[in-house]
């Protein structure tokens, strides 16, 4: 690569950027490994603790390790009062995320051990501070979907697992085994996933050596977008729009046609079928089961194989995450905040890592604007 003329990477695709040992990602024989893990087998086997644990710590939790983690998860789970006051203060006009991201923000701003700087121990400063958003994500995710609907906080329920409690805070009652296990699978789905947008930009805000809150609020916002978390909103909008599986067709004729992308499908790095979605899917049949709702199922697989037929694209984590949400009965516009209340604990750990061997990101870019002149 010259100076004249670089080789440009729009978008970084294929470009490698550092090494990592949190997950790896295997398009080829379509695996997703945590730590070396295989995430069908943690979704299978683990608590959604326990994959937070192995996250961060590179090895899953002994019972011990695992009795003081959970204690520590579950005494900070309160939401705060003047966090709750924050949002609060915000209109329920706003996008859930937005609401995320403030609230991120005032615990950041909360904590008086806020900055960064060089540190000896990334690992010290900033594990207590990933272990207190994965505790208050959820109360604020819940909180806010219910203050939309005109309901009451409902307090932590210190008593049940982490994905247990995510629901009791959200719908006010003990979900049944059925939802709480699809839930815990998705959170364990979505926990991780190597460099992706959000997590790069976790990572890019850690390297200038700010702040843990600083770099979970960048990644809330890049994951908004509908080409990455967004999607899983979009896919449910789209479920609404097409209404029946007779209807869906049709639809994706005309969205083709008008040249929209379809949300669900497609993946910068799978290209042969995302391996989470089977993992996923098979929770969605059990909630179809559930729920008594083959109609969600029958547009699902309308949807999936049209697709498939015109395009030969296959769908990603959010296709069958969208529907399973809906059906727990989470309004759209909180499935993203679910999704980052999960993968705040993969950008932690990748926080934790950049810090571990930093190196400022500060990619090139080739200048094609006008030419030097003079005023
Ligand atoms: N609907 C329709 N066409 C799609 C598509 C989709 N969801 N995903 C990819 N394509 C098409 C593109 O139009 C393009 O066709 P072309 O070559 O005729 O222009 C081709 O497939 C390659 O797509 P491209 O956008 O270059 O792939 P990418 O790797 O840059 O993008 C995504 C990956 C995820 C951004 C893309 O698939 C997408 O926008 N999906 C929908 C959003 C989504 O579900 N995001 C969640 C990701 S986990």
């Amino acid at each position: 690569m010259s100076e004249q003329n670089p080789e440009i990477h729009k978008g970084l695709a294929g470009v490698v950027v550092d090494t990592t040992a949190i997950s790896s990602v295997n398009p080829a024989t379509n695996s997703l490994l945590y730590r070396g893990y295989p995430v069908q087998e943690l979704a299978a086997k683990c608590s959604f603790e326990e994959v937070a644990y192995l996250l961060w710590h590179g090895e899953l939790p002994g019972d011990d390790d695992l009795e003081a983690f959970e204690a520590q998860e579950r005494a900070q789970r309160s939401l705060p009062p003047n966090v709750r006051r924050a949002i609060d203060d915000i209109p329920t006009s706003a996008h859930p995320m937005d609401v995320l991201r403030t609230a991120v923000s005032v615990i950041g701003a909360d904590d008086e051990h806020g900055e960064f700087g060089a540190l000896e121990n990334p690992f010290e400063v900033v594990y207590p501070k990933a272990l207190r958003l994965m505790a208050q994500l959820p109360a604020i995710v819940a909180y806010d979907q219910r203050r939309r609907h005109g309901l009451e906080l409902v307090e932590a329920h210190d008593d049940l697992d982490f994905a247990s409690n995510f629901l009791y805070m959200t719908f006010g009652e003990i979900a049944d085994p059925a939802v709480v296990d699809a839930f815990r699978v998705s959170l364990i789905l979505y926990a991780e996933h190597s460099f992706n947008a959000s997590t790069f930009t976790a990572r890019a805000i850690a390297s200038t050596l700010s702040d843990a809150y600083s770099a979970v609020t960048g990644a809330i916002g890049a994951l908004k977008g509908p080409l990455h978390g967004g999607a899983n909103e979009a896919v449910m909008v789209a479920f609404e729009e097409i209404g029946s599986a007779d209807r869906a067709e049709a639809w994706l004729d005309d969205a083709l046609a008008h040249k929209r992308k379809i949300m669900g499908f497609g993946h910068r790095v799978y290209k042969n079928g995302d391996s989470r979605v089977p993992t996923m899917e098979a929770s969605l049949k059990r909630l179809v089961e559930h729920y008594d709702r083959k109609d969600v199922l029958d547009l699902y697989t309308a949807l999936e194989q049209a697709m498939d037929a015109r395009k030969g694209i296959r769908p990603n984590l959010d296709y069958p995450s969208g529907p399973v949400y809906n059906l727990m009965g989470f309004d759209t516009a909180t499935f993203t905040p679910i999704f980052a209340a999960a993968r705040v604990t993969g950008w932690t750990a990748h926080v934790i890592e950049q810090l571990t061997s930093n190196a400022l990101i500060r990619p090139l870019s080739q200048y094609d604007g006008p030419a030097e002149r003079h005023l």
